[in-house]
């Protein structure tokens, strides 16, 4: 195993305390909630011990900025940007344009041949991972492929499957929580026959949001997680979506397709109306479900997507409704204790608006575990609340650390397969994801011992709340060669919790 170099940590165990006992002085901080106080040098004087940190709302006075669309063949250009966000003035981090964070959303039809050029103007190596696309190993951005800076590659494949909400994003190994944190993301949207012929809202009804917390400070989007941070992972104060702050929608008295991804490092959200009101879940990571779903909210984990019909019929002219997170309970203790607004949708305008949300939206044949011939259990519970290797916080998967020489599973194409993602006696929420494919989730067994309405149909994520065992069933019908699986948590991520499989 070649040797690793972790985030560092600053100045934590130069005093030469036994990494043991920090453990457990760590964890018993994070049970106590206490404030370890100031006297620790480095960072800990301002480390946050597994507390929330809490969402400063803003004024929701600034126009809802729509990231703009390009086809199948284009030029991702990761580089420094300088962006102007309402409160804050100019703000530098990264985009993939000069434009400002994020990069454009790329929208095609299943079956075009994808051609994008990336061009790396960023002072170190990145790469691009097309995240839910089920595409040949050497165009995923496996972190083994990078490019380096003034490099550019070419990534060429052909979108072989159904209509759905997808994106992109670094995949370096160690960077990927700073350059997706600083601004490095994009929505990847298909269309198909199938899809077209539903009618959904689209156009000016068809909105598109990438939800991201972030911290800002001194004019800048600032990377330097503490040991804190990359345990619980990265939360800023600042609700951020498509790249503004506290943003305004302005709507007509008609229904709305939302497709949100939740393109956080770490925070998940809870997603529902001011008011209280049902929205209808149509489709999620993998795209549209069998039958809408009406709830009053849903949980969303980093990396998820959700595509909601929302219905302003109802709503009086000139009202105001926010999109908010509610309180959750079971997300550890650094997630879901506060509510607070994302974003205000104002009623502008009355018109008449015959749409009803299909009673079917698609048909897919659910998998039943009788169908596998493996299963394969995964230990990411984490219980010692990650792990010290030297100076560094690590997280694992079965109690290993990421090694790019190391195959974790061997899997013969074709074959059918149950995971469990064991989480029982963790403390933290891992939303685990797999490249290569797309999967069903079979069942959920402690925390909130069942499925939610978001997770039949197709799911490259799913997450695992602290005392949950989920199972998962795959269909690897995947390209051959080397894919990974990880937590998609950030932090968690680049410090060790990803694996790899091999398919044959
Ligand atoms: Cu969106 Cu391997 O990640
Ligand atoms: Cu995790």
């Amino acid at each position: 195993m070649k040797p690793r170099n972790f985030i560092k940590l600053s100045g934590l165990y130069t005093a030469g305390l036994l990494v043991s006992s920090s453990i457990l002085f760590l964890s018993s901080c994070l049970n106590n909630n206490m404030d370890m106080g100031g006297n620790m040098g480095g960072n800990m004087g301002n480390m946050n011990m597994g507390q929330p940190v809490p969402v400063t709302e803003g004024n929701f006075t600034t126009p809802l900025a729509i990231p703009a669309i390009v086809g199948a063949t284009t030029t991702l250009t990761p580089q420094n940007v300088s962006t102007n966000i309402p409160g804050f003035g100019i703000v530098s981090g990264l985009g993939y344009t000069p434009t400002g964070l994020l990069g454009p959303t790329i929208k095609v039809n299943s079956g075009a041949a994808v051609n994008i050029n990336l061009v790396n103007q960023l002072n170190e190596k990145t790469n691009i991972h097309w995240h839910g696309l089920k595409i040949p190993a050497a165009m995923d951005g496996h972190p083994d492929n990078t490019v380096s800076a003034g490099s550019t590659f070419n990534y060429n494949f052909t979108v072989n499957q159904r209509a759905g909400l997808y994106w992109y994003h670094p995949h370096t190994e160690m960077l990927t929580g700073k350059q997706v944190f600083r601004g490095l993301a994009g929505l990847f949207i298909v269309n198909d026959a199938a899809e077209t012929a539903l009618n959904l809202p689209s156009g000016n009804r068809e909105l598109p949001l990438v939800i991201q917390d972030k911290i800002i400070s001194s004019g800048t989007i600032p990377y330097a997680p503490s040991m804190m941070e990359v345990m619980t992972g990265l939360m800023g104060q600042y609700v951020l979506v498509n790249g503004g702050y506290a943003p305004i929608q302005n709507v007509e008295t008609a229904k709305y397709r939302v497709r949100i991804l939740n393109g956080s490092n770490a925070r998940v959200y809870n997603l529902a109306l001011s008011n209280g009101a049902s929205f209808t879940i149509i489709g999620n990571d993998g795209g549209l479900l069998n039958n809408p779903q009406k709830v009053n909210s849903l949980l969303v984990g980093p990396g998820e997507r959700a595509d909601l019909i929302i219905d302003f019929s109802q709503t009086a002219l000139n009202s105001e409704l926010f999109l908010i997170s509610k309180m959750f309970s079971g997300g550890g203790n650094a997630q879901g204790t506060q509510e607070f607004k994302i974003m205000k949708f104002k009623t502008t305008s009355q018109v008449v608006d015959n749409f009803t949300v299909p009673a079917t939206l698609s048909s897919i044949n659910p998998l039943t575990e009788s169908m596998a011939t493996i299963s394969r259990n995964f230990d990411i519970q984490n219980t010692d609340l990650g792990s010290m290797n030297g100076s560094a916080m690590t997280h694992t998967i079965n109690n290993k650390v990421f090694d790019t020489n190391r195959i974790d599973e061997l899997i013969a194409n074709g074959a059918i397969e149950v995971w469990t993602f064991d989480n029982t006696k963790g403390v933290e929420p891992h939303p685990m994801h797999l490249h290569g494919v797309q999967f069903q989730i079979l069942s959920r067994t402690g925390g909130r011992n069942s499925l939610i309405p978001s997770e039949k149909g197709w799911k490259d994520m799913v997450l695992c709340m602290p005392g949950e065992k989920v199972k998962i069933i795959i269909p690897f019908n995947a390209y051959a060669g080397k894919f990974l699986f990880h937590c998609h948590n950030l932090e968690h991520e680049d410090s060790g919790m990803m694996g790899q499989y091999k398919v044959n």
